[in-house]
């Protein structure tokens, strides 16, 4: 009796993932100076101005004289110990002559937006500065998330009606942390409680945990389009410019990117957790990759970059990007994406990982065919396939012959790309080898191809796909 309830604790304490904290980053405190027009916080000879409608929470740290103080009718100011608002009853020399100061408007934070979240394994982590990068659909909270209101501030958050709930592991606000989705309710409707959070939705209190070594989705998919239009609002709602010529999607971004996708599949031996320190700990903390910015969960592929199968699939994603620009864009996160998966080929057994597959875009503009030209060079797809060769044999010749149009295969090629082929073989060859060698020459064979030309490769480019050498020895048939 006993020993079954200790194996089984035992499988409960193995069987879960880290929690992730999140948290929100704006606050509505006095002391702090962008909450102010004038980009100060108010002094004795100022009026402190809150609009008569402005709905808010205010936190206050120490002690303050003004001349005048407006309050807003329907608002709170929280005093921390030692904190006090007087009337100045003399003039302070460092105030300067006395102006009307007003409150920003607390109204424009929205959850879902998220660039005002940041993510940490720990709460240690935060005051660190080892901040996580994530998609963008899971950089505000996901389902089993800790999320954290700073204690000693206050804030107000807007959570819009979404297709699903938003969901979390527990949450924490002014130093309480609420593990129950009964206190937070009841606490939503204290003053404060409807001061911080307005609405109209609430979020819900799990208090579970990801359940799932292997990890769990972060369940923000019904939520991408409110992410994506909170993270873009100030830019019209349209993606950067990028510098490369085909940026690749991750799975939960808003935006292509210059960078690296790989996705793993996986069997139950693996262990997000214990992958991500190893990419951490053995890439990350390199000082060639120091401006590269990794994120790995588990995604919901729709449709697969492989060609044997097709549908939903879930999988692990990995996002590199860096802080390369211009032609050099993405350079640093190819290498480490080089990196990762010349480890998968090595040690991926050991991880539990059963194949890893390569996506990514780098490189400058080179012509003035702004964001249509594409050559080998700047984007492309690597397979590395750790399944038997059993199954992969005889699929492997189709697969080459198919995708890659090995130049030996004419019949093929010409077959597939007609009489417009000619022109284009060679970059058709030249795509074929791995373009971390070459990117230079192919990108000038590229630009020098001309307008017309450019068509016909831009045309190839949605079934172009490469071998990497590096893991060629795998089909030695
Ligand atoms: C001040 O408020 C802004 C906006 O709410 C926030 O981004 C910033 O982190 C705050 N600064 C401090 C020191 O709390």
């Amino acid at each position: 009796m006993n020993t079954v309830r200790i194996s089984l604790s035992l499988l409960s304490v193995i069987a879960v993932s880290e929690a992730i904290y999140k948290r929100w980053i704006p606050n509505t405190n006095f002391e702090n100076a962008s909450n102010w027009n004038e980009q100060r916080v108010p002094c004795a000879q100022d009026t402190a101005m809150f609009s008569k409608d402005q709905r808010v929470s205010v936190f206050i740290q120490s002690p303050h004289r003004l001349t005048n103080l407006y309050m807003p009718w329907d608002g709170e100011f929280i005093l921390s110990h030692g904190a006090t608002l007087m009337a100045a009853s003399r003039d302070d020399p460092e105030c300067g002559p006395g102006i009307s100061v007003n409150f920003h408007d607390a109204d424009r934070y929205q959850w879902f937006d998220p660039k005002l979240w940041n993510s940490a394994l720990s709460i240690d982590d935060f005051e660190m500065g080892r901040l996580l990068f994530s998609v963008d659909a899971e950089r505000v909270p996901c389902q089993f998330d800790d999320v954290i209101f700073s204690p000693e501030t206050s804030f107000r958050v807007q959570l819009k009606e979404t297709q699903s709930d938003v969901q979390l592991r527990s949450i924490s606000v002014l130093g309480q942390k609420f593990t129950t989705n009964e206190d937070f309710s009841q606490y939503l409707k204290s003053p404060t409680g409807k001061l911080q959070f307005p609405g109209p939705a609430q979020p819900q209190i799990t208090n579970s945990r990801c359940q799932e070594s292997t990890g769990c989705l972060c369940g923000n998919d019904g939520m991408l389009q409110e992410v994506c239009s909170a993270l873009l609002q100030d830019n019209g709602n349209k993606c950067p410019e990028v510098t490369c010529a085909n940026p690749v999607q991750p799975v939960g971004h808003c935006c292509g990117i210059c960078g690296v996708i790989i996705s793993l599949e996986y069997s139950s031996a693996f262990n997000l957790d214990t992958y991500r320190s190893r990419l951490l700990h053995m890439f990350l903390s390199l000082e060639k990759y120091s401006s590269v910015k990794l994120a790995i969960s588990k995604v919901k592929f729709s449709s697969s970059l492989s060609v044997f199968r097709l549908g939903e699939d879930l999988k692990i994603q990995i996002v590199l990007i860096d802080g390369k620009e211009g032609s050099l864009a993405g350079s640093d996160a190819l290498q480490l994406g080089y990196d990762i998966m010349a480890d998968t080929e090595t040690h991926g057994d050991s991880f539990g990982i059963t194949k890893a597959e390569m996506q990514f875009a780098s490189g400058g503009v080179t012509s003035p065919h702004k964001g249509s030209m594409s050559a080998g060079a700047i984007s492309g797809i690597v397979i590395g396939t750790l399944l038997g060769l059993s199954l992969m044999g005889a699929a492997y010749f189709l697969y080459r012959m198919d995708l890659c149009r090995l130049p030996y295969s004419e019949f093929f090629s010409s077959w597939r790309i007609g009489s417009r082929l000619e022109d284009t073989v060679s970059v058709d060859h030249a795509g074929f080898e791995n373009p971390i060698f070459e990117p230079a020459a192919e990108n000038d064979q590229a630009s020098d191809t001309g307008e017309g030309n450019l068509k016909e490769v831009t045309l190839q480019q949605s079934g172009f796909q490469f071998t990497n050498p590096v893991f060629d020895s795998n089909f030695d048939v």
